[in-house]
Order: C-alpha cells, then sequence, then structure tokens
C-alpha cells in the first residue's frame, strides 16, 4: 500500500473513532422521549416510568414518557422503527409487541426482530386472571364453571389483539371453550377500571398493574397464569396447581432503540437502564408491585436479542397452533 493510502486509511480511522467517541460523550444532547404503546396505567406504563425517572438522573437529561396507544402497541412500534436513530427516542417494548404481532399482523409496518437495536430488559412479571366482586367464584374451577354454563353474561377486557392480556385470557377461554365477548382498550390501564367498576367481568394481566387493585380488595385474583406463584400474593395459586395447566405467560418489558443507533449510544443506554433496575429504591418499588428485573445474566443487549428471538418462535408456534387470527 503506498504511503498516502496508509495515511489517508490511517486519517479515516482516527475519524471514524472520534465521531464514536463525540456521539457517546455528547449523547443525549436534548431530552429524551420514551413511547409506551399502552395506555398510562398499565404494566408497560409503571415499567417504563420507573425506568424513564431514575434514567434521567443518571443521563442528565429529561426522559419523558409518551404514550402512542393502539393496535396492541403496533402503532408506538411503528413510529420508533422509523425514528432517527440517535437514541433520543425510544420504545418500551412489550413482549406481547415484540413478539405476537409478527404472527398476528401479516401486514405489520415493522419487523420487531430486524428493525430495531435491543437495549436491555427492565423487568418481567406474571400475569394474573382476576374477577370483578360480583362473580361468584373464588377460585379457578368456580369461575371456569361459571364462564361455561354464562358466556353470554360476561365480557372479557383486553388491550387489544395482541396483547398478552389478550392473548393469555383467549387460551383460558379457548380451554374452557367459552365464547365471550373481548372488549378492547388501548391499555389494560382503562381496561382494568371497568373491571373494578363491574362493567366488565374479568382481565388476565401482568401482575404489576394488578397489585394495588388485589390489595384494596377491588378485584378478585384466582389464579396466576405463570409457572410459579407470585411472592407478592403467594396465596393466589397457579393455573396448573388449580388443575388447568399450559397457560405459562411471564412477560418482559424491555427497551429498544431505533435500527442504527451507534453502538456506543446503546451502550450508555444499557448502562444508565442496569443502574435504574439495580438502584435499589426502584428495584423494591418493582418487586412491591411483583415485577423482577432481570438476572445479571440476562441484562444485556445480546441478551435481550436472544431472549427476544425466542419469543418470536416460541409464541408464533402457539398463535399458529391455536388457530389465533386478527378478524
Ligand atoms: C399487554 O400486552 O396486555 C400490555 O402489557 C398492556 C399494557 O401495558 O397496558
Amino acid at each position: 500500500m503506498s504511503k498516502w493510502k496508509i495515511a489517508l486509511a490511517s486519517a479515516t480511522l482516527l475519524t471514524v473513532g472520534s465521531i464514536q467517541a463525540f456521539a457517546q460523550q455528547s449523547f443525549p444532547s436534548r431530552y429524551i422521549t420514551m413511547i409506551v404503546p399502552f395506555a398510562a396505567g398499565g404494566p408497560t406504563d409503571i415499567v417504563g416510568r420507573i425506568v424513564a425517572d431514575h434514567m434521567s438522573r443518571t443521563l442528565g437529561q429529561q426522559v419523558v414518557i409518551e404514550n402512542v396507544a393502539g393496535v396492541a402497541g403496533t402503532i408506538g412500534a411503528a413510529r420508533v422503527a422509523k425514528a432517527e436513530p440517535d437514541g433520543h427516542t425510544l420504545l418500551v417494548g412489550p413482549m406481547s409487541t415484540m413478539s405476537f404481532s409478527p404472527a398476528l399482523y401479516p401486514k405489520l409496518a415493522f419487523n420487531p426482530l430486524t428493525d430495531f437495536e435491543p437495549i436491555g430488559i427492565a423487568a418481567s412479571a406474571p400475569i394474573m386472571l382476576v374477577t370483578n366482586n360480583t362473580i361468584p367464584a373464588t377460585q379457578l374451577s368456580e369461575f371456569t364453571d361459571y364462564l361455561k354454563a354464562n358466556p353470554a353474561k360476561l365480557t372479557n377486557g383486553n388491550a387489544g389483539v395482541g396483547s398478552t392480556s389478550h392473548l393469555a385470557c383467549l387460551l383460558l377461554n379457548n380451554r374452557v371453550g367459552a365464547s365471550v365477548t373481548l372488549v378492547p382498550y388501548r391499555g389494560t390501564g382503562p381496561a382494568l377500571q371497568d373491571v373494578v367498576s363491574g362493567q366488565v367481568g374479568y382481565i388476565c394481566d401482568q401482575v404489576t398493574s394488578l397489585m394495588s387493585q388485589v390489595q384494596a380488595k377491588a378485584v378478585k385474583p384466582l389464579a396466576v397464569l405463570s409457572p410459579t406463584r407470585s411472592p407478592v400474593l403467594p396465596d393466589v395459586p397457579t393455573a396448573s396447581e388449580a388443575g388447568m395447566s399450559g397457560i405459562d405467560m411471564v412477560v418482559w418489558n424491555a427497551l429498544f432503540a431505533p435500527k442504527g443507533t451507534p453502538p456506543e449510544i446503546v451502550e450508555k443506554l444499557n448502562s444508565a437502564l442496569q443502574k435504574a433496575i439495580t438502584d435499589p429504591a426502584s428495584r423494591e418499588k418493582f418487586l412491591q408491585l411483583g415485577a423482577e428485573p432481570p438476572p445479571e445474566s440476562q441484562r444485556s443487549p445480546q441478551a435481550l436479542r436472544q431472549i427476544h428471538a425466542a419469543d418470536v418462535t416460541k409464541w408464533g408456534e402457539v398463535i399458529r397452533g391455536a388457530n389465533i387470527k386478527v378478524e
């Protein structure tokens, strides 16, 4: 290689290196928008607000939550997929939107696996079945008997076709063989309000948003639709313990940036996220709500990439196997 080519190559390397260093040092240069693709008050929103609050302090810029709800989170996720890949627009991506949507929406406006840079998992939580207080059932078998006998009397709230609240209860309804009216909302926050008021019969939601209503006895928890009981509600049996095995859902909520976000910025965001989830005060908030930050081995962007890819495969098979289609 001639001398001038070597000089040019070194200058290029130096320039790339300095741009990368500059990207990391100068980021964030303004506030960060964290899009929650469901309504306020649901589990995605609760998790997003806990980490946004702590990350604002670490990053020295406000991390502002914007709720962009609709079509089970896919509207908000599409917005982030098409945003400038500079780290200033992020998604709080729930397992549902990021893993169920490809099997349900043939014309999805984004590819959850290739249009994002994974940042890291914030927390995971089990799904729980709760009913309003007027339904005459205090355990799962009484509820399924009632559901079988009175499908027309009951309505089932959810956060839209393709949300975890939709899929978990649909699998349960199918097992019972009950055709119930499903009522979609822009998130389980507003859906749960209607269960509390008695307008809607029941919901399957992450324990994160149910805890306060369960503690206030405003709804009845009947079963955890996950492999193990929740440490915050140890008296509530799992569905398998109550006689219905095979509906196991532990839902993660994770941060994603648009594809092409520089690796140095992804690293800075991951480090701020890790500080948020390991901080004793925010960790305590999560645990009290029944949500759990990931173990150390699952906190990197690479770990999220693998878990996400495995869930797209796993839930795609469940959805196709149960012949669930968007009407
Ligand atoms: C879901 O998948 O059901 C969402 O987590 C609901 C929400 O966050 O409101």
